[in-house]
């Protein structure tokens, strides 16, 4: 319950509907609470007198009654729905800024796909929950006790029956839910299983189909569906024991006042219509406890939604911005250091992935890193714009700790191709300036030329405003390459960072791209990750990275004379001294 209160906040901006519901409501049960004492009147004073006037009056009466309790009960919904898409919006919305001020630490916890799951059917949980709430949390009660008190004025001595019955029918209806809840936690718990196969199979359709997987997939599906059914169907049946239970406890309600009413009736203490009425209030108190224990069922299963959506508004981003605000340079020179740095992912592993990592990286100077797949280059790479802080040691730029560095800051100066080329579904001329959103046209191609994306992109019918993705056109794995280089390049960053990022282009296109940045007219300190060596020839200081170390650095020369494991990467990508992968 608390999980869900705590969401109320959001109801806030939507006060004059969440005020509006319940007022409605109140309005809807007070006439509602009235259609039995007007029955009263038809057999008291119309029925028993044979006054036709009086029966077609309160008939009237009760029927105007009916249309305006009609009424209510609409504009109530009306506004129950305004208010609680009103919060759905803004938890969406609160939820998906949370996202994004996220550091990278955090999203390698949350798992996409959950977090797709708490923005969209937990939050219409929650959404949908504070619906029925703001209708049943008002409306129940309010009948309960209206029932009661109208039963009670009626006949006092009759009353004594709700006090028999309804905590009768409370202590039976507790015991079902007690039952029943266990059940509809593990029906969702089901879902979420679904959902988990679901997520999984529908992005990686393409490997499913590759493998010839569809089979063992679907079968996979089937279980987890028919587990679901399984136990909802559980779940259904002992919370459809409450119906019985509800009837048999009204009848017994019924016949008890029947039995008593009719001796008062005879006696003259008590009027037929009386009885009736008194009848009526005890069978609607009865199927509002019903009514009111479903809810308590819904209530608490849409609770784990909350929770799910209130750890993520909750969580904290692991990089903390600097408190100091500090002068930074608006072009910095793009002079890197790491000092002694080690880095580990989480806190909880003894291993680093990052040991000791020393090195300065001279304004301008283009530093290549090599190393065996999982050393770590692309770990080292990513402290520099600050998508991690490091563990030990620090990383500066021009002197600056990028700790210091506000973030927006720190990635303007600081472009960065990454390993993984990741488009919009959007043109690709935004995808390109994705960076700076209002760069000019001749800003946009001449970052295109130099990663060699220019030419392709031309040559695709609609040019720069093509769609990618989806609904457009698709892209080679090279040319993804290329765009995302063009994004990083566009931004003219002080230290411009590839992350493997020309591994899919011919060896051809690649020298082009290392000469057209050779031709910059601005200054830049490079760094390049790359597994050819081909890539890292002309590189003015070369890392070579082992198991999270730099076991040595220096030019291609110094390092083929100094480093037995540059040597050997070279000699097997060499035939005859030459190079096989060469642009020439
Ligand atoms: N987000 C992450 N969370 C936890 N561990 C990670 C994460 N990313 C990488 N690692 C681990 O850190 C180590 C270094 O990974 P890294 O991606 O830096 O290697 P790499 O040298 O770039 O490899 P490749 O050449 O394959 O790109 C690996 O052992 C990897 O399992
Ligand atoms: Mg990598």
């Amino acid at each position: 319950m608390q999980a869900l209160l705590k969401l109320f906040k959001f109801l806030r901006p939507h006060w004059r509907f969440t005020v509006m519901a319940p007022v409605l409501m109140l309005c809807e049960v007070v006439l509602d609470l009235m259609q039995p004492r007007m029955i009263q009147r038809i057999i008291d004073y119309g029925v028993a007198r044979s006054d036709t006037q009086m029966v077609l009056g309160t008939a009237f009466l009760m029927l105007c009654f009916m249309a305006l309790s009609g009424l209510c009960g609409l504009g109530c919904g009306y506004f129950a729905v305004r208010a609680a898409y009103g919060l759905g919006g803004d938890l969406r919305a609160a939820l998906f800024r949370k996202v994004q001020t996220l550091s990278f630490g955090n999203l390698d916890n949350l798992e996409t796909g959950a977090l797709i799951t708490r923005l969209t059917s937990d939050v219409n949980k929650v959404q949908e929950m504070v619906m029925m709430m703001m209708r049943g949390m008002v409306r129940m009660p309010l009948l309960m006790v209206g029932s009661l008190v109208m039963a009670t004025v009626i006949s006092p001595r009759l009353g004594l029956i709700f006090i028999v019955i309804l905590p009768a029918l409370t202590i039976a209806l507790s015991m079902i839910i007690r039952k029943t809840f266990p059940l509809y936690r593990q029906v969702q718990e089901g879902l979420d299983g679904i959902n988990t196969v679901l997520q999984e199979n529908l992005a990686g359709v393409r490997v499913v189909k590759a493998f010839a997987r569809s089979e063992h997939e679907s079968l996979r599906f089937a279980t987890a569906n028919n587990t679901l059914i399984q136990r909802m169907t559980d779940a259904v049946r002992m919370s459809s024991r409450t119906t019985p239970v509800m009837m048999l406890t009204l009848n017994i309600g019924v016949v008890a006042a029947l039995w008593i009413g009719a001796g008062q009736v005879q006696t003259g203490g008590m009027r037929v219509g009386e009885l009736v009425a008194f009848i009526n209030y005890l069978g609607q108190a009865v199927i509002t406890l019903m009514m009111f224990s479903t809810l308590t069922i819904q209530i608490s299963t849409a609770q784990a939604s909350a929770r799910r959506v209130l750890e993520l508004l909750d969580s904290e981003p692991m990089l903390m911005t600097p408190t100091q605000k500090q002068q930074f340079p608006s072009r910095p020179s793009g002079k890197v250091v790491f000092d002694n740095v080690s880095f580990n992912y989480s806190s909880a592993s003894q291993d680093m992935v990052l040991k000791n990592i020393s090195f300065e990286a001279e304004p301008g100077q283009t530093v290549a890193i090599l190393g065996a797949t999982g050393s770590g280059k692309s770990t080292l790479v990513q402290l520099i714009p600050r998508f991690y802080d490091v563990s030990e040691g620090c990383v500066t730029l021009d002197g600056m700790d990028v700790r210091e560095i506000p973030e927006e800051e720190l990635r303007r100066h600081v472009g960065i191709a990454l390993q993984e080329s990741i488009l919009f579904s959007a043109s690709i001329k935004n995808n390109i300036r994705l960076g700076e959103p209002d760069a000019s046209m001749e800003k946009l191609t001449t970052a295109a030329r130099n990663a060699q994306a220019d030419e392709f992109i031309r040559n695709i019918p609609d040019g720069y405003e093509a769609l990618v993705g989806q609904r457009g056109v698709n892209l080679s794995g090279g040319q993804k390459q290329r765009l995302a280089i063009a994004r990083a390049l566009l931004l003219q960053p002080s230290v411009l960072i590839l992350d493997d990022s020309t591994s899919a282009v011919d060896v051809q296109t690649e020298s082009l791209i290392q000469e057209a940045l050779e031709r910059n007219s601005y200054r830049q300190t490079r760094f390049i990750v790359a597994q050819r060596i081909s890539s890292v020839l002309n590189a003015d200081k070369i890392l070579v990275l082992d198991n999270g170390e730099i076991i040595a650095q220096g030019t291609h020369y110094e390092l083929l004379e100094a480093c037995d494991v540059y040597r050997e990467i070279y000699e097997s990508q060499t035939e005859n001294g030459v190079l096989i992968y060469s642009g020439n």
